[in-house]
């Protein structure tokens, strides 16, 4: 979702995250130059049947080619996409892009056809696409779809999470000109908006082109209302209880799904960012000390009816549910089964879904730590090794944790569902990064047993289940490095390192500013600020930073790190703190978001930017990348420039910035419409069609009279006096080659 630099979604919860790889092998059967041949003949068509057996997952390493670090036998083919501000999806030469999946589109055969006027039904919701598209995985689906067959290049199960909604886009034209009092909502409109929000599973069958399977008996909408269990350490515990679980072992809803996770066994992770905005806060003084506390560093200041006023049905809440009560954290009972103080608690999980079975109620793995999930990437799985996933918390000056199983991987496990998911999910060891000044880092385990945990002053944890709860203050405890936005997390296929989004920070540099103590002077992980002249002053453009494992053990308690690259605008010359990475006109880029590695082409990554300070030249974009390794590049000294927690002086940072990006290994993919983000990626197991998301075209609404469509910023991708709408596309190469080769 945008930043702040944005400015735009002034209501809507958005804002939140502002608040701040051996090779080969093969030698033994032929000589150099019939590796060579065979490599290419992987790469020219023989991937399907090879690459089915560890889709998505990296359960192998048997396609990484050779040569240093993450290189690859794969070169980047296409001419790069130029810059612009046109409303329109475009893409390079030699490929196709289809529609598959819009806000509203049904995914059953007796939901209509969407009206995209603001009169569909808030229940038809529960049966159509929900809004802003994000993170997203493919499963295959066995030729006659009734099981699971991942290596299925032609029919499948795509999950994607709906992060948000555009309000005005939701309602009819009257609706929104009598406009949305936060304090009175019609309960229609609160239910629409529930509605479209949360995650879809949907059957996509390849013929010509892909399309959705409106008759499959596993397609099924996941919305802010449905019922989620409550699984792991935290699991029952006192901060968990609500009317409507009194055992604190269920909730309703998953909230502002942003990137996602795959799992080892076959299910979909999705991941809740930014639910804190949501809830209707209570005045501080109505609360004890220590929920206060724990309050503040979740949801910050408060909002007195929360970002759109669920909680505030007008006539009041008539469910006999709680339903829209369960929006407002105000203590109005005698404790927390009679009134919904600790449903913000039930919040900000990383959730599992198994697509191959619908019926099953998804669960919320709260060893996994609560804060603003972006999403959960997995190292690869090795037998006998734990499963660990990288995780980003997505606001300004938050931290990189991951996640430690503490069971050992069993193949045998491979089919194992959500019970697989309780075995390596519910029981395991949460870290957070910390980032040293000489490139070392560590990771510190988030356990109660920690005298920095047990003893913290800022804030007394009751035992792991209030660590897990409140894992942003057992993290400010043990020194956690904040950063400038962590969002998506990939793991190499190859060299098994960990790259990190680092979208923007507009805090950075800044004095005076503290959330949770925490300061935003410079540092060698977070190494820039500057005025890029535009209005934006801090870390406008973002940069990513790439991690490397002592040992190349992903369950290491320390590391190594540098920075992959630096966001910037390649034509910035004159500030020698902006384009460190050596940017051009073919591959430059601001804010960083979603970053996924391909799974079929060992080495390949996307690159997908969520911007606001780039906008005036160029809408958002993904990029295809193709990275080296920690250490290819040298120490830098950043000349930042007038910083103000420096007093307004000068100062040099030294970081560790990988080597230029080289056209040959970053270029431009695609360029969205207007006011879109690029968000959400995956593949068909060839990797010859992607399935990419265009969230939110035409966001910024401030100039839309809702009556007048010449105003709206989009009308992507329908045309004409359409209403804008978040869509599925699907990415095809008229040769039928790999994408991006
Ligand atoms: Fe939902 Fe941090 O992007
Ligand atoms: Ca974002
Ligand atoms: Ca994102």
């Amino acid at each position: 979702m945008s930043d702040q630099l944005t400015k735009h979604h002034p209501d809507s919860p958005n804002g939140c995250d502002d608040v701040v790889r051996n090779t080969s092998g093969n030698r033994e059967f032929g000589d150099v130059l019939n590796v060579r041949l065979s490599r290419r003949n992987l790469l020219k068509g023989g991937f399907g049947l090879a690459a089915g057996s560890f889709m998505s997952f990296g359960l192998s390493g048997c396609l990484s080619s050779g040569g240093s670090g993450g290189s690859s036998a794969f070169t980047l083919g296409f001419d790069a996409v130029a810059k612009g501000t046109a409303d329109a999806l475009r893409i390079p030469t030699g490929y196709t892009a289809t529609y598959l999946y819009r806000v509203g589109d049904p995914i059953n055969a007796v939901t209509g056809a969407y009206a995209n006027d603001g009169t569909d039904l808030a229940a038809s919701f529960e049966h159509r696409a929900g809004d802003h598209h994000d993170g997203m995985a493919y499963f295959g689906l066995n030729a006659a779809g009734l099981a699971k067959d991942l290596g299925n290049n032609a029919r499948g199960l795509l999950c994607m999470n709906h992060e948000n909604i555009t309000q005005i886009f939701l309602h009819t034209v009257a609706e929104v000109g009598a406009g949305f009092d936060k304090a009175a909502r019609v309960p229609a409109q609160i239910d629409k908006e529930v509605n479209a929000h949360g995650v879809s599973v949907i059957e996509v069958v390849r013929n010509t082109n892909f399309s959705v399977n409106k008759l499959s008996g596993f397609n099924r909408r996941y919305t802010a209302a449905s019922p989620m269990e409550i699984s792991g350490p935290a699991a029952g515990d006192d901060l968990m209880v609500t009317p409507y679980s009194t055992a604190g072992s269920a909730t309703r809803g998953t909230l502002n799904n942003c990137a996602n996770g795959v799992t080892p066994w076959g299910t979909y992770l999705t991941c809740e960012e930014n639910w804190a905005g949501y809830f209707k806060r209570p005045a501080s003084s109505s609360l004890g000390a220590k929920a206060a506390t724990a309050q503040n560093r979740y949801i910050g200041s408060g909002s007195s009816n929360g970002s759109y006023g669920w909680a505030n049905p007008a006539g009041g809440d008539t469910s006999g549910t709680g339903l829209y009560d369960r929006w407002n954290i105000t203590p109005t009972g005698a404790d927390a089964t009679a009134d919904y103080r600790n449903a913000a608690n039930t919040m900000g999980w990383v959730v599992e879904i198994d697509p191959f079975a619908p019926a099953a109620t998804p669960r919320k793995r709260t060893a996994l730590g609560r804060f603003g999930h972006e999403g959960a990437m997995p190292a690869k799985a090795v037998a006998g090794k734990p499963i660990v996933y990288y995780m980003g918390d997505d606001a300004r000056g938050e931290y990189i944790y991951k996640y430690v199983s503490t069971a050992a991987w069993n193949a045998a496990d491979a089919d194992g569902g959500l019970t697989a998911g309780d075995k390596y999910l519910d029981d395991g060891k949460l870290y957070v990064a910390t980032f040293a000044a000489d490139g070392s880092g560590t990771w510190t385990e988030l356990n109660i047993a920690n005298p920095l945990i047990a003893g913290y002053a800022g804030y007394t944890f009751a035992d792991q289940a209030d660590v897990l709860i409140n894992c942003r203050l057992a993290a400010d405890a043990v020194g956690a490095t904040p950063m400038d936005r962590p969002e998506w997390t990939g793991v190499h296929p190859v060299t098994g390192e960990i790259y990190v989004t680092l979208t923007n920070n507009s805090d950075r540099g800044k004095t005076g500013t503290t959330n949770g103590g925490k300061s935003r002077g410079l540092d060698a992980a977070n190494p820039r600020y500057y005025d890029d002249g535009e209005g934006n002053k801090g870390n406008p453009n973002g940069h990513i930073v790439r991690i490397r494992e002592t040992g190349d053990d992903h369950a290491a308690t320390a590391f190594a790190w540098d920075v992959y690259l630096f966001g910037a605008e390649s034509d910035q010359f004159g500030n020698p703190s902006i384009n460190i990475s050596g940017l051009t006109d073919d591959n430059d880029f601001s804010s960083p978001d979603g970053l996924w590695f391909s799974q079929a082409v060992p080495g390949l990554m996307w690159l997908q930017t969520d911007d606001g300070a780039y906008t005036d030249v160029t809408n958002c974009m993904m990029l295809a990348a193709l990275p080296g390794k920690h250490g290819d590049g040298a120490a830098v000294d950043v000349a930042n420039l007038a910083v103000p927690s420096n007093g307004g002086a000068d100062q040099t940072v030294t970081t560790y910035a990988g080597k230029d990006a080289a056209p040959a290994t970053l270029r431009r993919f695609l360029v969205g419409p207007k006011g879109c983000e690029i968000t959400g990626i995956t593949e068909t197991p060839d990797g010859k069609a992607i399935f990419v998301n265009i969230q939110h075209p035409g966001e910024d609404t401030s100039a839309a009279d809702i009556g007048t469509p010449a105003n709206y910023q989009s009308h992507w991708p329908e045309g004409g006096s359409a209403r804008p709408r978040s869509t599925t596309v699907v990415i095809t190469k008229d040769n039928g080659g790999l994408i991006g080769a």
